[in-house]
């Protein structure tokens, strides 16, 4: 890092659209990466842990804490009366969501009270110690069930419309309608929630926190504690994942470690179990989709009726969004000439349902195209030419096939390339006939394969969280800090925008440091969400070294008598003139000159507006877009299944690190591939939550990766939005690629009675559903056959 490291005159090391590996790669595999709970603890550090109310639904009659404070080693209890501020964590501030239950439980796991103890076992032994009385009311925890007991819903549903839907569907030659139910999700971080916070002088405290949203958690301690946000100091230097789970439910942790902190005037840290945290923070919402299509011979859409409900838990959190943003994506990639889509939040419950990768986008998509294998089957065609035939027009579609149900134009449409790119590259008309070949002469391991796309829009919906700001300086030996308001998940933003700085400044990626995100550098930032971390923050850095060279030009300009455009940045040099001065040695010449070599930078995403009551608007800057192809084997006698092989052709625009940008499409497809496979929640008839530990709820493991894994970047993709150098956001988008897998699946599964059924597979499709489906189609065939009907091979 020092200004005598020798630097290339001709090339920087680590600039943009490089492959660079993630800056921490070599410190989570060597166990040198800090994480909250790797902190030096100062003396006297307290730790905390939270009592939780046992039934599902029930007023509380009597709360006995007195055996909790007679436990070796307690130092304090806290419950509501102990919150100096507000009691409500909510994000949207509905105040829907108490950080301790009070008077009523509303979920199997719900905190009731916090203990604070001299070490983390003595708290969490004495929090089992509580005496709670409850009288049990009615509960449901069922998406189903709750909308046949009319239960509340958590928020306003969403209704997106377009055209006559009822004349559509009257007047459509074909129609089917049917329901699928869709699985929720666990996070499954690796670092689970943690909090630490350090009481400072007056009102002030730091905290430390494992969360995505720095400055939501600020101002909620800051209403917590009664006071104002600039009292308070949120870091993060890393999360050991948080894939949407740590966008609003580090709040909980969070304040409890401030309250404590303030109250007790010791450092308090908090850290759930895994049990604890499964059981505590939200998932992915489960939905039941409902479905009325119109469709023609040749597979066309004309009509689509679809309710979305989904199970949010018992506030409303930030299932708004999230079932608005299933509306969004339920027509994927295609075009639905009349249509209505309507959300159903529906309260139950259970933990309150948050974001998750994706963020209701995969559940909206999934029912999607559903609807399209229903129409494959019922015409006896390869769902793709349905997918085909159905897919949104490019540019100003003269037909108008390219307005969204949202009445936001598609204008970037790349899918029909991406499709026809991956249809040639994976081979997928010779192994879909090599497959079908192979069932006919298979009596117990069937294969399945098929090919879907994904669109997915990018931006927040909420129009005012598109903004973020970046603090830059450059020191005088010519090293440079950055700061920005996003926060690194393992996503490699870090690396990116520091990418970003390297090929603005023309300097190596080294001579960058990256710092932890904290309040006090950039204010009122944004969840680092939506996939669009670098989207905004890579441009606000940008901006901030645009500052800070605008103001070099003219110092060199000056100092050297030369003109404005001879003064340029080249290579870990800076050219003035005829000369070229190492970057360090002109910085230094800067600063004696007393030049600003500080700049704090800022982007708001222009273009975008949407209106949430008249379902219109333009909420998305842009899509980016992508194709998977999936082979599967699955053992008809057991249901068991193997993934073979998967090939994706993904958009990342003008990739701005392909490596890293190659790594999210994998994680993200592994990670899809447990939802929509392995990975099942599932709650008993008192709402208790069963499945909250690696021994009960199975992500997908290394083993259960593809066997084979092609993953490709569309290299001929660019961004038609001036976003940072043309590249595209990837974090999200590919989570929806292993829709393929439930697919080849279902394909495998349809075998059993020749393709002529539609295999309805509900997700997660464990081995007990995916034996389930085959058996119910096996019925199907023996039934037909025994009543002589033709059209099932016996
Ligand atoms: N990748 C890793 N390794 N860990 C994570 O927690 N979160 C995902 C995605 N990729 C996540 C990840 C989610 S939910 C989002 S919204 C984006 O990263 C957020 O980061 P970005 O906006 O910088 O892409
Ligand atoms: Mo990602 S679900 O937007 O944090």
């Amino acid at each position: 890092m020092d200004a005598a490291t020798p630097r290339s005159r001709t090339e920087i090391s680590g600039g943009a659209h490089t492959p660079r590996k993630h800056d921490s790669a070599h410190k989570h595999v060597t166990g040198s990466a800090d994480y909250i709970d790797d902190m030096a603890e100062p003396a006297g550090t307290l730790h905390g842990y939270l009592g939780l109310a046992e039934r599902a639904h029930a007023r509380i009659t009597a709360v006995d804490l007195d055996p909790v404070r007679a436990a070796p080693g307690v130092v304090a209890v806290l419950t509501a009366a102990d919150v100096p501020g507000s009691l409500d964590i909510s994000s949207n501030g509905s105040g829907d969501e108490p950080m301790f239950a009070t008077e009523t439980a509303l979920f199997h796991g719900q905190p009731v009270f916090a203990v604070i103890a001299e070490t983390r076992e003595l708290a969490r032994r004495a929090a089992k110690k509580a005496v709670i009385g409850y009288e049990d009311l009615p509960h449901v925890t069922d998406v189903r069930a709750a909308m046949e007991a009319e239960y509340p819903l958590v928020t306003e549903p969403l209704k997106l419309e377009r055209g006559d839907i009822e004349a559509g569907l009257a007047a459509a030659p074909r129609r089917l309608q049917g329901e699928m139910r869709i699985g929720g999700q666990d996070h499954f971080y690796l670092e689970g929630h943690i909090a630490f916070a350090i009481p400072g002088e007056d009102d002030e405290v730091t905290v430390w926190s494992s969360t995505q949203h720095p400055s939501e958690v600020q101002h909620i301690v800051a209403h917590a504690l009664g006071t104002v946000s600039n009292a308070v100091t949120v870091q993060v230097r890393r999360m050991g994942g948080g894939f949407g789970g740590k966008e609003t439910q580090s709040n909980q942790f969070a304040v409890i470690a401030a309250i404590a902190a303030k109250k007790l005037n010791r450092p308090v840290k908090i850290r759930p179990d895994r049990d604890d945290d499964m059981i505590i923070t939200g998932k992915r919402h489960d939905f039941v989709v409902d479905y009325d299509i119109g469709f023609d011979d040749s597979g066309v859409i004309h009509a689509v009726d679809a309710s979305f409900a989904a199970r949010c838990g018992f506030s409303s959190d930030l299932s708004g969004p999230v079932t608005d943003r299933a509306l969004f994506h339920a027509d994927n990639c295609y075009f639905y000439k009349d249509v209505r889509l309507v959300s159903k939040p529906m309260m139950t419950n259970t933990v309150s349902n948050t974001a998750f990768r994706g963020f209701g986008g995969p559940q909206g998509m999934l029912g999607g195209e559903r609807m399209i294998e229903e129409i494959a089957y019922a015409l006896g065609r390869d769902p793709l030419e349905i997918r085909k035939a159905n897919f949104y027009g490019q540019g100003d579609d003269p037909e108008g096939r390219n307005l969204t149900p949202y009445h936001q134009k598609v204008e970037d449409n790349i899918i029909a390339r991406i499709v026809e790119d991956l249809e040639a590259s994976s081979n997928y008309q010779a192994r879909r006939a090599e497959i079908i070949d192979f069932n006919e002469n298979s009596p117990v391991i069937r294969r399945g394969i098929a090919l879907t796309p994904v669109k997915f829009g990018i931006s927040f919906t909420a129009t005012w969280y598109n903004q973020a700001g970046a603090l830059v300086h450059i020191y005088q030996d010519g090293s440079i800090h950055l700061n920005h308001g996003g926060t690194e998940m393992g996503q490699g933003l870090n690396t990116k925008v520091a990418q970003v700085l390297a090929e603005e400044f023309q300097v190596d990626l080294d001579t960058i440091r990256i710092t932890a995100t904290t309040t006090g550098k950039v204010p009122n930032t944004s969840a680092t969400a939506a996939s669009s971390g670098t989207d905004l923050n890579g441009m606000a850095a940008a901006n901030a070294a645009q500052q800070i060279k605008t103001r070099l030009v003219a110092f060199a300009s000056e100092k050297f008598n030369i003109p404005e455009d001879q003064v340029a940045f080249e290579p870990n040099h800076v050219r003035v003139g005829n000369e070229l001065l190492p970057f360090g040695d002109f910085i230094k010449l800067a600063y004696q000159a007393r030049i600003q070599l500080s700049a704090a930078g800022f982007y708001k995403t222009p273009d975008i507006h949407w209106n949430r009551a008249t379902g219109k608007g333009r909420p998305f800057y842009y899509f980016a877009y992508g194709a998977a192809v999936s082979e599967v084997s699955i053992d008809t006698l057991t249901g068991e299944y193997q993934v073979d092989r998967v090939d994706v052709l993904h958009d990342a625009g003008k990739s701005l690190n392909p490596a890293l940008d190659i790594g999210q499409i994998e994680g993200a497809f592994v990670q899809g591939m447990g939802w929509l496979t392995t990975e099942e929640l599932w709650w008993d008839n008192k709402g208790r939550l069963r499945t909250h530990a690696p021994s009960t709820y199975k992500i997908p493991l290394a083993s259960d990766r593809p066997k084979i894994f092609n993953v490709t970047l569309a290299e001929w993709a660019e961004n038609r939005k001036p976003t940072i150098r043309r590249s595209k956001a990837v974090g999200e988008p590919p989570f929806m690629l292993p829709i393929s897998v439930l697919e080849a699946l279902g394909m495998a599964v349809a075998s059993i009675a020749d393709y002529q059924v539609s295999p309805q597979l509900d997700a997660p499709a464990t081995p007990e559903r995916v034996l389930m489906a085959v058996e119910r189609l096996k019925a199907m065939v023996s039934e037909a056959y025994m009543s002589g009907e033709d059209g099932a091979d016996a």
